[in-house]
């Protein structure tokens, strides 16, 4: 009898992983396809979009989708580069895409928006009309991902280029978008965003792991190109990214709290996606990057996916450390709140990556951190590091991958037979929904084939780099103004200015700054404000600690892009 159920046991396993090696071999071509699809002018589902625009999927109704996203368009070119550059497809018709790519998103970086213009904020717009105009419609704006992902397509572009004696291009061509798109990340990276979903208005994790990444990137790659006098904000600002990327772990929980705002768990894929989008083969299970070996990493992963088991009735009966269908995060409601093809298959991703690092370094360490997470294959491991030549190291990684190719077999069972894969599938029983053929869903399938594949990408210099011991925030490029105001006084009695900012002690009456009155009755101040920004103010009086306020309405001023500024008023 026991011989018979191991006998079973073994080949419920070699089935399943067969099925999945050729769900692999069949959906492959398929998400490729999928992706080149819904790229303009020519894909087959892309009529009327510009040449390398990518539209989110052929969509036009609940959900209305007909639209390019910097941030679907940048990961999914990321995958299409990174296929180019390490040869899966060095077609020419794929480089021409990728350059149409390039000058789309040239254009577009270009385009005057409801966040501004190319010098004012527009960078941080999420997403245009298919034509490359922009979309005036209210949305969440701004989502500050999208330079940050647009530079790492392009720098990996350009690095290949490079390498392939093609630097002039590079230096003419790419890296003035380069160059805007990163001065935007370590001009904003301290400012509020709203997160990768366009829901929450915060600091977010992804946003934070991909701007640290793409700084460090850009750096790196102003070096190379003798670029190097435009990088220095960059460089003074990534350690101080990574820092901040440090505040989201939360010890207790032990998961990484994917926004800083919003009121939810912060139990989100978006700190899955930062993880597998900031993978660096060369950089072991480092945890201050993230990479997906890492102790944290790995804890998280443990917490989001366990996040999905009771709340999703497809779900039901699965046992406790195998894998599940997975979502967005665990309130979702968004056309349902169903599981994603994407985030499924990223946890699948982060797996198949950090198998990848174990095996190039020939061990894997448990610390007290990921204890749970290798617990859930083996309940009696202990911390520590295996060889991997030890039974325990073949042990996990066998078991962790066959979970790891649980997660595609979920979407694999999830995917209609033509292979099409839509955003979500239904949480009560697996139909697609919402978005037909989601761009991004094919892009996610594909990298994580790809990282299953064993494919190795470049490096992006994530090893070895050290967290600063104090974190200093960074409130973007400031200008010199100076307030002049014309007030008389009795002896005694002070003139002061609050406002809207934190540089004028937001509104503070008790902080509000001292005018000098050396030029009597002219009262003077000059301070450093945020630049091109609107910013409300008024004067006070304190006479015997009594605060006397101008009358309303506020004033206010709208400060240039640079340079300095002078204000004349008179007391009101
Ligand atoms: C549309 C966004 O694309 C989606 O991410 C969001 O969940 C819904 N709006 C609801 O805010
Ligand atoms: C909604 C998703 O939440 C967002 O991340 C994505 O950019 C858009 N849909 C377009 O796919």
């Amino acid at each position: 009898m026991r011989r018979f159920l191991v006998c079973g046991l073994a080949l419920v396993g070699a089935v399943f992983s067969q099925s999945v090696d050729t769900y692999v071999s069949t959906e492959g071509p398929i998400a490729k396809s999928g992706m080149l699809a819904n790229i303009g002018p020519n894909g087959s589902k892309a009529a009327g979009a510009s040449p390398g625009v990518v539209v989110a999927s052929p969509s036009t109704t609940n959900p209305d989708y007909w639209y390019t996203w910097i941030r679907d368009s940048s990961l999914v070119f990321k995958a299409l580069i990174d296929q180019y550059t390490v040869g899966i497809d060095r077609t020419s018709s794929l480089r021409n895409l990728i350059d149409e790519f390039v000058t789309a998103e040239t254009y577009i970086q270009q385009v005057s928006n409801p966040s501004g213009t190319v010098s004012t904020g527009g960078l941080g717009e999420p997403k245009f009309n298919v034509n490359e105009t922009a979309f005036t419609g209210s949305w969440g704006r701004p989502q500050r991902d999208g330079p940050a992902l647009r530079a790492t397509a392009m720098i990996t572009y350009a690095n290949w280029l490079i390498a392939n004696g093609n630097t002039s291009w590079v230096t003419n061509t790419l890296w003035p978008v380069i160059e805007l798109d990163l001065n935007y990340v370590a001009d904003n990276w301290n400012q509020s965003t709203f997160d990768l979903w366009e829901e929450i208005s915060s600091s977010s994790f992804f946003t934070t792991a991909v701007q640290h990444r793409a700084l460090r990137q850009g750096i790196t790659l102003a070096n190379a190109i003798g670029q190097t006098s435009v990088t220095s904000l960059w460089s003074a600002q990534a350690p101080n990214v990574l820092c901040f990327l440090q505040s989201y772990w939360n010890p207790t929980s032990a998961y990484v709290t994917a926004n800083t705002g919003g009121g939810r768990s912060g139990i989100d894929s978006n700190t899955v996606l930062a993880s597998i989008h900031t993978f660096d083969p060369l950089a072991g299970c480092d945890a201050t990057t993230f990479q997906p070996c890492s102790d944290k990493a790995l804890s998280n992963l443990k917490v989001y996916v366990d996040s999905f088991r009771s709340i999703y009735t497809i779900n039901s009966g699965i046992a406790s450390s195998a894998a599940v269908a997975t979502g967005r995060y665990p309130e979702d409601v968004y056309q349902g709140g169903n599981p994603w093809y994407l985030c499924t298959a990223a946890v699948a991703e982060q797996l198949y990556d950090a198998l990848q690092v174990w095996s190039s370094q020939g061990s894997l360490s448990i610390t007290s951190i990921s204890l749970p997470f290798f617990q859930q294959f083996s309940s009696g491991v202990a911390t520590g590091t295996y060889a991997s030549s030890t039974s325990t190291y073949s042990t996990l990684t066998s078991a962790i991958k066959t979970f790891a190719d649980g997660f595609i077999a979920i979407d694999q069972m999830y995917t209609p037979t033509n292979g099409g894969l839509a955003e979500q599938f239904s949480r009560s029983n697996g139909a697609p929904l919402s978005a037909v053929d989601l761009t991004w869903s094919y892009a996610g399938m594909l990298t994580a084939f790809e990282a299953r594949n064993n494919t190795q990408f470049a490096s992006w210099g994530a090893s070895g780099l050290t967290v600063p011991s104090a974190c200093q925030s960074y409130s973007g490029p400031t200008v010199t103004v100076t307030f002049n105001v014309y007030a008389t006084t009795v002896y005694g009695e002070n003139i002061y200015l609050t406002g809207s900012v934190a540089a004028l002690e937001n509104w503070s009456p008790t902080s509000a700054l001292l005018l000098s009155s050396a030029d009597y009755p002219t009262w003077s101040i000059t301070v450093d404000l945020p630049a091109n920004t609107n910013i409300e103010y008024k004067y006070i009086r304190i006479y015997n600690g009594a605060v006397t306020w101008e009358s309303d309405p506020n004033m206010s001023i709208t400060t240039p892009a640079s340079g300095t500024y002078t204000e004349n008023d008179t007391w009101r």
